[in-house]
């Protein structure tokens, strides 16, 4: 039997669409933008930006009941009546050539349950705290060895951007060496990476798509023959307690997801996260006197400045009451983290970067990670990324500097991420 595609005349008639989520302002200044919005409306209506309708969810706990209910799905496929993924079609568009589509729309992140518990249980058997713990040796030497050279990197004047020459080269460096890339095709993993997640141009999106899909594949029958030892040779080789594993395609697609979702995010870190303490002498100097707060500002960071702003949206299965609206079946939400981690109902004097703040070992009161059951597989990864930056950056160069003013700093206005353009640097 067919269940009837969503009913437009259905849904409540609320006024008129209040938020272009394009908006220059909103996007320059995500904080009192949508502070301003999540003190209006817990829930708001916005325009997506096919046009389509989609509802902001701003406060906290509004935040993590969407991100904990199953009712709220990732696939819009799982919504009945609806059998298009428009992001796939968009893929496709762009001209993706759509045997490819699927390494880019069905990845961990695009299921639901049961798909999601099963692919999330195998990668988890490999992406574990302890191969985590045991890359911190090589993500201290790989950060040493940066901050070394970052002074052939200085122009004329004696600046550096920290962006291009340390905040991007660390995490893809990390990951290529976590998933086990050899060390002469890195340059091209970058160059793939940047390419993906920049979205810059379509043509050069799904060249590096095409390439990178077709560059694993011949990874992971190399390392068929001669495994290595390392986390791609740990995914291959998963199997669950029935003896489960991860197809071909699933494999290629996880491998992706890991590079991209690792990559610009971690990036983005280091360079919010070294600009806001530039721009927080008291708090620089806390750090520099005990390093051992650096677990503690890194989850400080991450709320007050993470880089991801929002999640995935959410697509509503059937009617679902949230806050004081209802968010129609087949109509999707946006859950806002940034606004969450700014919600005074939840952290005291929310616009304070205080390096001290109390946070549990997994930071999980803060939303810069997400929550549930998407909650970021590589958040020990990051946090360990970002401990090691932090530290290693400020003790190297005890007279680093902002080459320009605060105002003067360049923001990209990019929906859903908070990044700097540059970060130019003096290094004292
Ligand atoms: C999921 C943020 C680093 C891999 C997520 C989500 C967020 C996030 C917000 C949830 C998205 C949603 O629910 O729609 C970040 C930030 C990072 C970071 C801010 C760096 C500061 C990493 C790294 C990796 C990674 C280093 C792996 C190498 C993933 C994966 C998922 C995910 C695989 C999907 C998990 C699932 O669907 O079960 N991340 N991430 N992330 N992240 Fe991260």
């Amino acid at each position: 039997m067919s269940t009837p595609a969503p009913d437009e005349s259905a849904t409540p008639d609320t006024g008129a669409d209040t938020v272009d989520p394009l908006d220059r302002d909103l996007l320059l200044d995500p904080y009192t933008g949508f502070g301003r919005i999540r003190e209006q409306a817990p829930v708001a209506r916005a325009r997506n930006f096919d046009g389509s309708r989609i509802w902001l969810v701003t406060r906290h706990d509004d935040v993590r009941a969407v991100l904990d209910d199953p009712r709220f799905a990732n696939d819009p496929t799982s919504v009945p009546g609806i059998d298009t993924d428009k992001r796939a079609e968009m893929l496709v568009q762009l001209g993706l050539p759509r045997e490819y589509v699927r390494y880019l729309a069905d990845s961990i992140l695009d299921t639901d349950r049961p798909d999601h518990t099963r692919l999330r249980k195998l990668v988890s058997r490999t992406f574990t705290v302890r191969r985590v713990h045991e890359l911190l040796p090589r993500v201290e030497e790989i950060t040493a060895e940066l901050l070394d050279t970052l002074p052939e990197h200085a122009d004329s004047d004696g600046v550096v951007d920290l962006l291009e020459h340390f905040a991007y080269p660390l995490p893809i460096t990390v990951i290529c060496e976590m998933v086990g890339v050899p060390e002469e095709d890195r340059p091209l993993w970058r160059q793939w990476g940047n390419d993906l997640v920049r979205m810059e141009s379509p043509e050069e999106m799904s060249e590096a798509t095409v390439a990178m899909v077709e560059h694993i594949r011949a990874l992971i029958a190399e390392r068929r023959e001669n495994p290595a030892g390392h986390l791609l040779d740990a995914l291959i080789g998963v199997r669950d307690e029935d003896g489960d594993r991860l197809s071909e395609a699933e494999l290629i697609t996880m491998v992706l997801t890991l590079v991209i979702a690792g990559h610009e995010t971690t990036a983005h870190l280091i360079g919010n996260g070294t600009a806001a303490l530039l721009t927080h002498p008291d708090q620089l100097a806390q750090l520099r006197s005990d390093p051992g707060l650096a677990p503690r500002a890194v989850h400080e960071l991450m709320r007050w400045c993470g880089p991801i702003l929002v999640t995935r949206p959410r697509w509503a299965t059937e009617d679902i009451a949230l806050a004081d609206t209802v968010i129609p079946r087949g109509e999707s939400v946006q859950p806002i983290l940034t606004s969450a981690n700014r919600d005074p109902r939840r952290f005291d004097d929310p616009a304070r970067l205080d390096i001290t703040r109390a946070y549990d070992t997994r930071g999980e009161q803060h939303t810069g990670f997400g929550h549930g059951l998407h909650y970021c597989l590589g958040a020990a990864l990051a946090r360990q990324e970002g401990e090691v930056a932090f530290t290693r950056l400020f003790e190297r160069y005890p007279g680093l500097a902002l080459a320009v003013h605060e105002q003067d700093l360049e923001w990209m206005p990019r929906p859903g991420m908070r990044r700097l353009i540059k970060l130019p640097l003096r290094l004292g």
